[in-house]
């Protein structure tokens, strides 16, 4: 992994001021550039703050368990860059003291990449046939790791989220919004080291369950959570929902070319002959589950945080 010089004492005063549900409010401000179920990303906005994204994990109760999630990090991160050959944002961990006494909070820091860049947003200026080849450039990325898988099938797997918000578009200059002859990708998404190790899961899904609502965690069944982390060792399920989420940003006119170019892809390309093709209506319903289930997280948090009151 390439180093990244981290600002420690940055990131202790960061944190001993951060309101996780206001980072906005907090004595250095910070704009949140995505939340998800397991950390938040944010960018300090103060005048001479390194061009890096904070992305805070508070889920470790003590230092030994995150540095355990730090060496599965590292693990990960090299094994995508330096052996399959996906290019991964340059990146390190760092832990600061937390709120609560004894409490660690730990922190990936990233290099930052334009916002614009980032495929979400990219595809807001890119015309149909380029977001289509945008598809494609990010399959071809994702079948790297997949064909890592195979070869080390048994012994050393990756799991790994190919959505599109989790790319950034290389040299993209969103006053001249077209997709140069060689696509350049960088991934970002590192904050679930998913890996497999003589077939054994590395992370530990203790970490996910915590990353959901107190109220909500008794009912969460194991099989449940080996369930959630399957899918991202899954090329098909991957590829659906990379399609999926087009939904989410408003473009469901796009869905059933990109679900034809993603079936070329597996079918032509790569000549997966058994291949089941994906299609426009398992797309929208992978998407209203998606959906269901992020609007119940978020309503299950909100009871969560005024029955257990805020969480760090
Ligand atoms: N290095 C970066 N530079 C600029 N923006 C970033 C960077 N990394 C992440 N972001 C922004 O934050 C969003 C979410 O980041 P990321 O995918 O790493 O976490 P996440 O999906 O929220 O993770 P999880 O769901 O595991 O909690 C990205 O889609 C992007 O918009
Ligand atoms: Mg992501």
């Amino acid at each position: 992994m390439a180093d990244l010089h981290i600002d420690r004492e940055f990131l202790r005063r960061f944190e001993a001021g951060i309101d996780p549900r206001h980072p906005e409010r907090s004595k250095i401000p910070a704009r949140v550039l995505g939340e998800g179920r397991v950390c938040l990303v944010l960018a300090p906005k103060e005048p001479h703050a390194a061009p890096v994204v904070y992305k805070r994990l508070p889920s470790f109760r003590t230092p030994a368990e995150a540095e355990r999630y730090e060496a599965l990090h590292r693990r990960y991160v090299r094994a995508l860059g330096e052996r399959i050959g996906v290019r991964v944002m340059p990146s390190a961990t760092a832990q600061v003291p937390g709120q609560t006494p004894g409490h660690t909070v730990l922190y990936i820091v990233q290099e930052r990449v334009l916002e614009d860049s980032v495929g979400h947003n990219a595809i807001y200026r890119l015309s149909p046939t380029d977001i289509n080849r945008l598809l494609l450039a990010v399959l071809q990325e994702t079948a790297k790791v997949f064909d890592f898988n195979r070869a080390h099938q048994g012994d050393l797997e990756l799991g790994f989220d190919g959505q599109i918000s989790n790319w950034s578009l290389l040299g993209f200059d969103p006053a001249n919004p077209t997709l140069p002859e060689r696509i350049r990708l960088a991934y970002l998404d590192t904050s679930t080291p998913l890996m497999r190790r003589h077939r054994q899961e590395q992370l530990d899904a203790e970490l996910f369950l915590r990353s959901l609502p107190r109220v909500f965690r008794p009912l969460v069944q194991r099989s449940t959570l080996n369930d959630l982390m399957a899918r991202y060792y899954d090329f098909r399920r991957v590829a659906l929902d990379l399609v999926a989420k087009f939904y989410k940003e408003g473009r469901p006119e796009l869905i059933q070319s990109l679900a034809d170019t993603a079936n070329w892809f597996f079918l032509a390309e790569r000549q997966e002959t058994h291949f089941r093709p994906l299609t426009e209506s398992e797309a929208r319903a992978r998407y209203r589950w998606d959906e269901f289930s992020w609007r119940a997280y978020l309503a299950l948090r909100k009871l969560d945080r005024k029955v257990f009151g805020p969480r760090t």
